[in-house]
């Protein structure tokens, strides 16, 4: 009997470890971040400051979205920091790639930027459409990732041109790492946006 409690209150320590902790021992800073963790799945060793989401053949419009990510002080450039994003398809899904296994609730539109020496980032990718028959606004998932430090969610990239992204919408965004509402203009290649993030902005516990 006392070894089944010795176990239990081990496994109940753990869990309470990990539960704090998240998984690979990272903090999450900023409160509950609903499967955040998954954006270390899969996540390559080493990570350049731009990358392609979407394979050559993904149905959908293109996007470019680009940016620098800043200290907390709004002006001075963040170097080595990960910014992790993931959104649905052109069908409003997040769907899987066949063979996919890595972070499969996020679907296979996912991947890792990390800031270079000027705290500049740049994805492209497809537009993400809504969910499907919903005034859901198209949105597009980001998380911070301060190496050594914790990782958190910061507000959702959203488009001004959205005809569901509504006052009502809008006035429940909370603005974590600044405003996510972007304006999109349009070239020859599709859709291009640009957004900057400040490091903590608007993150409860953030020091
Ligand atoms: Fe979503």
């Amino acid at each position: 009997m006392k070894q089944i409690t010795f176990y239990l209150f081990s496994v109940a320590l753990a869990w309470e470890g990990c539960a704090q902790k998240g998984q690979w021992n990272e903090n999450v800073i900023g409160g509950p971040c609903e499967d955040c963790q998954l954006m270390f799945e899969g996540m390559p060793s080493q990570l350049t400051s731009t990358t392609n989401l979407a394979p050559p053949d993904e149905p959908g419009e293109q996007l470019e979205i680009s940016g620098t990510i800043y200290q907390q002080d709004g002006k001075t450039p963040a170097a080595g920091v990960v910014l992790y994003v993931y959104h649905t398809d052109s069908k409003g899904l997040y769907s899987k790639s066949p063979g996919q296994k890595f972070g499969v609730r996020h679907g296979h539109l996912r991947g890792w930027v990390k800031t270079d020496a000027n705290g500049r980032y740049q994805f492209n990718t497809i537009r993400p459409a809504s969910y499907p028959n919903s005034k859901n606004p198209q949105h597009i998932h980001p998380i911070v990732y301060e190496p050594g430090k914790g990782y958190y969610w910061i507000d959702e990239f959203l488009f001004e041109d959205d005809p569901v992204l509504t006052a009502n919408e809008r006035s429940h965004l909370q603005n974590r790492g600044g405003a996510g509402v972007i304006r999109l203009t349009i070239n020859q290649k599709g859709w291009v946006g640009r957004r900057d993030i400040i490091l903590g902005e608007n993150v409860p516990g953030y020091k």
